[in-house]
This record gives C-alpha cells, structure tokens and sequence, in this order.
C-alpha cells in the first residue's frame, strides 16, 4: 500500500516536471556509493570484536581491545577534522570535484589498511584508519549537499534518505563480510578492511557523467552554464521556473554577506537555524545508536542472546529494512513528525530494555524482551533521527550560508560519535542495565526540542524555508522565546504554505 502511494508521489512529481531523470538517477546513485563507504566503515569495526578468538586468550582480548578501541577513536577524529573542512573545500572545488578528489583519501587509507598485515605494522592499520575517518567526514557533508542541491524538491527528502539508506547498507555488508567464516578471520581481515577501495573506484569511474550542481555553478560561480546541467538533470529544455527560483535565492544572497562559520552564530539570521542544525545532529548521535552499533556483540551477549553475532547482523537488518520505511514515509509524513516519531519510539524502547536487563536474571525469557527491544530501538531510529538530519541541515539553508552550516553540523555529528565511541563502555560499567535510561533522559529531552522549535521544510523551496526563519528572526528571539513560555512555539507555526 506504502509502495503503492510513494509511486503516486513519484508519478505526482513526474506531472510537475520534478520526476527522476536517468542523469538524476546516475548522479544520486553515484554520491551516495561515499555514504556505502562510509557505512562499510563503521560496521568493519566490529569484526575484531566478534572473532571466538579474541575472548579465549586473554592476553590477545586485551591487546586487540585496546587497538579496536583506539582504531574506533582515531576513525571519528579524522571525521571530525575533515567535516568541519566540508565548506571551504566544497566552495573551492565545486562539490562533484571535491567528491572526485576525497577518494584519494578513501584509496590511501583503504590500501594502508589493507597491507598492515603484510606490512606486519600496526601504526599503517592506525593511519589508515584515521584517513578512511578523514575521507567519511568529507564524505558525510558533501554527499547529502550534493544531492539536496540537484533534487527536485518534492522528492528532496526521499532522495536524502539515500544517503542513509547507502550508509546502513555498508554496515550490514561489512557485518555480513566480517563474519568469521567470510572474511572476518585472522588471515582475511586485510581483504575485508581493503575492499573499502571498491565503491571509490566505481565512484571515481562515475563522477565525470555527472553534472556539477547547477545552484552552486550559477549561485556561487554565476555561471551560465548552469541551464545545460538543469536540463540534463530535470530531462526537460524549458527550465525557467527553476532559474527563477535560482535567480530569487541569488538576490537574496547578494544581498547579504558572505557566511563565515562564526557570522552563523552572531547574525541573528542564522542563529536559530544552526541551533537546530546541531541539536538535530546531536539527537542522531546521543540517542545512543553507536553504542548499540559499536558495542552491539558485547550487548546482546549481556542480555542473554545465545548467537550475538547473528544478533548484531539482524540488528543490521533492522536497519536496513526500516531505512527504506522513512524513503516511502518522508514526503508525505513530512520530517517533523518521523522525528518525533523515531525519537518517542527510541525513548520507549529504551525503558523497556533497561527494565528487561534489570529482569534478566530472575526471568530467562527476559531476553527475548531485550533483542526485541533493542531492534525495535535501531527501527525508530532510521525512521527518523538516522536519515533526517543528514539532509534537513542542507533544507534549513540557502545557498550562501550552507557550506559554513554543513560545517558545523557535520563537525556537532562527529565530535558526539567519538564521545559516545569513548565513553560508553565506561559508564555502561558503572550503570549497569541501568545505562540506557541516559539515552532515554536525552531521547526525551531532544523529543521536546524539536516539537517546540523544529519547522517543517517538506515541498518548501530552499528560498522559502530560509525566509521563514528570517521572518521570525525579524520578530525577535523575544518573540520565539515568549511563545514558546505561553506553549505556542510548537514548530507547527512555522510551516509556512505560500511563498513568502
Ligand atoms: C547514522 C549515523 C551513524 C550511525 C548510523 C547507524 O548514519 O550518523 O553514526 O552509525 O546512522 O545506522
């Protein structure tokens, strides 16, 4: 039925001339082979983990505990210090060249990976690691600013979820290949850490039939050429409309001056919009999906799963499976209310599972309640805070400021991973079962944000979302602040409906 409407609304889209062209689908598909990778990445890391191996010796579990710990670590730093580099480098090179060039990246720190064994170096296996983290933090800016730029817009949150969709898809491979009778063995982990090289080959071997985003040759380049890549994505020869749209939106940021990361916070334009930008991205994060994801093997041993390994792989699943759930949902329930969905459900799953943790040593089938808990925890979340963050910071901005904000979100993002990725192994020792009502505190906390300050940005274009925060900036931070003590500032009144 859910298929059946989410092709009305491709059909629907079609009628306005906003359907899904050949060379959309090709540049969509190709930007978002850097989230497969990106994915790989993260779910790789489980494989030292989950080898039988690692917990019969004891000596060797420490060893390689220690090293997996410090491979998680040195992953999100590098993310952390290139995803604040997306602006400046996605304004210098454009954002098809500066995907071209990050697969260096990718390629260097996949083969550092992939011949640490032979090399017998430890240090090659740490670097490559923090390069392949340099290489996703680029990675997990350009791509949904890429694809958010060349969307049309009524299918520009069904095509953002693609970027989550291709990251939850490289963890389950990952998880599927690290298993340990695939390529997760002590003498087949270099292949699987090396296969990272493959999406970067075929990406390098795509990116030059793609063309460049026209709102950033003609908005930041004022390139006229723009119209050729308009026709090329949208299939038709009379784009002006569009350009109008465009030429709105460049007025507009002529007007204004040029967005550095630090006018974000200052101007009162864009103060509200980043806030959101970065608690979104921190409800991602601290909603405490890593610590199932980094961490899922020793979880579900804890909660009395006898196959943890097949667990983590259906947790995978999951995963995946609830991802292409949001891709239908998201035009149509619009992305306020998946959030709030995704968040509320996470929250409750959280108590649940903390309850049957607590449960588990005076009644077995506890367990059960706790896997079930735990996919239902990983279900909520890629309906809404896995894929919409992601693509709703690229909404929340027009042109000029988008680079600098994807900056900062992205660089929120990281710097939360890694805390998370830190931290969670030690207070999960000093908490207990108990552990997850953190998250469900958070979860709750993140829940009341967003109903009171989140707009709705679904069918708006780029000009009209930016112009609504401008108004209610133009009325004061004041103003938000006292609807908001009166219970009026519930984000519902600012979805706007006409162009403004
Ligand atoms: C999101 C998060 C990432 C997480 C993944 C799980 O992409 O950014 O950190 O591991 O979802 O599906």
């Amino acid at each position: 039925m859910r298929g059946v409407r989410f092709f009305h609304c491709l059909r629907a889209a079609k009628g306005k001339g906003e359907g899904v062209t050949g060379t959309l689908a090709l540049s969509v598909f190709t930007a978002v082979l850097g989230s497969l990778e990106f994915g790989y990445n993260i779910g790789v890391i489980n494989a030292p983990q989950k080898s039988g191996r690692v917990e019969e010796k004891t000596l060797k579990m420490r060893t390689l505990t220690s090293l997996w710990s410090l491979s998680v670590a040195i992953f999100s730093i590098g993310g952390m210090l290139s995803s604040f580099c997306v602006g400046f480098v996605s304004e210098w090179l454009g954002r098809r060249k500066a995907m071209l060039i990050n697969n260096l990246f990718a390629f260097i720190g996949g083969s550092l990976m992939g011949m640490s064994k032979l090399c017998r170096s430890f240090e090659m296996m740490i670097l490559g690691r923090f390069i392949i983290g340099a290489y996703c933090g680029l990675a997990s800016g350009l791509t949904p600013m890429y694809v958010g730029e060349i969307a049309p817009t009524s299918l520009r949150g069904a095509l953002g979820t693609l970027h989550q969709l291709a990251i939850v898809t490289g963890i389950l491979l990952a998880q599927i290949l690290g298993l340990e009778s695939l390529l997760g063995s002590e003498h087949l982990w270099p292949v699987l850490l090396g296969l990272t090289v493959v999406p970067t080959v075929l990406q390098m071997a795509l990116l030059p039939f793609c063309p460049e985003s026209p709102r950033f040759l003609y908005i930041i380049r004022c390139q006229e050429h723009h119209a050729k890549s308009l026709r090329r994505l949208t299939g038709r020869q009379e784009v002006g409309d569009m350009l109008t749209e465009m030429k709105e939106e460049k007025r507009r940021m002529d007007m204004e001056r040029k967005v550095s990361i630090p006018e974000l916070f200052r101007s009162s334009l864009y103060r509200q919009p980043i806030i959101v930008a970065i608690l979104l991205q921190l409800s991602q994060q601290l909603s405490g999906i890593n610590a199932i994801f980094y961490y899922s093997t020793s979880i579900f041993t804890k909660a009395g799963v006898q196959s943890p390994v097949y667990a983590t792989i259906g947790a995978g699943v999951v995963n995946c499976a609830f991802t292409v759930v949001s891709l239908f949902l998201v035009e149509r329930m619009g992305r306020r209310t998946l959030h709030m969905l995704g968040l509320g459900g996470m929250c409750v799953c959280a108590i649940i599972m903390t309850m049957a943790l607590a449960l588990l040593d005076s009644v077995p089938w506890m367990s059960y309640i706790s896997m079930l808990s735990i996919f239902g925890f990983v279900a909520f979340f890629e309906v809404g805070p896995g894929p919409i963050p992601w693509f709703f910071v690229a909404e929340l901005f027009s042109q000029g400021p988008r680079p600098a904000a994807m900056a900062v979100a992205g660089c929120s993002n990281w710097t939360a991973n890694f805390i998370i990725g830190m931290c969670f192994q030690y207070v999960a020792d000093i908490c207990g079962p108990y552990v997850f009502l953190i998250f469900a505190t958070l979860l709750l906390f993140f829940l009341i944000f967003t109903f009171f300050r989140v707009p709705e940005t679904r069918g708006k274009t780029f000009d009209q979302i930016a112009a609504n925060f401008n108004q209610h900036s133009a009325g004061g931070m004041m103003d938000m602040d006292m609807d908001l003590s009166m219970g009026m500032g519930n984000g519902m009144d600012m979805d706007i409906d006409k162009p403004s």
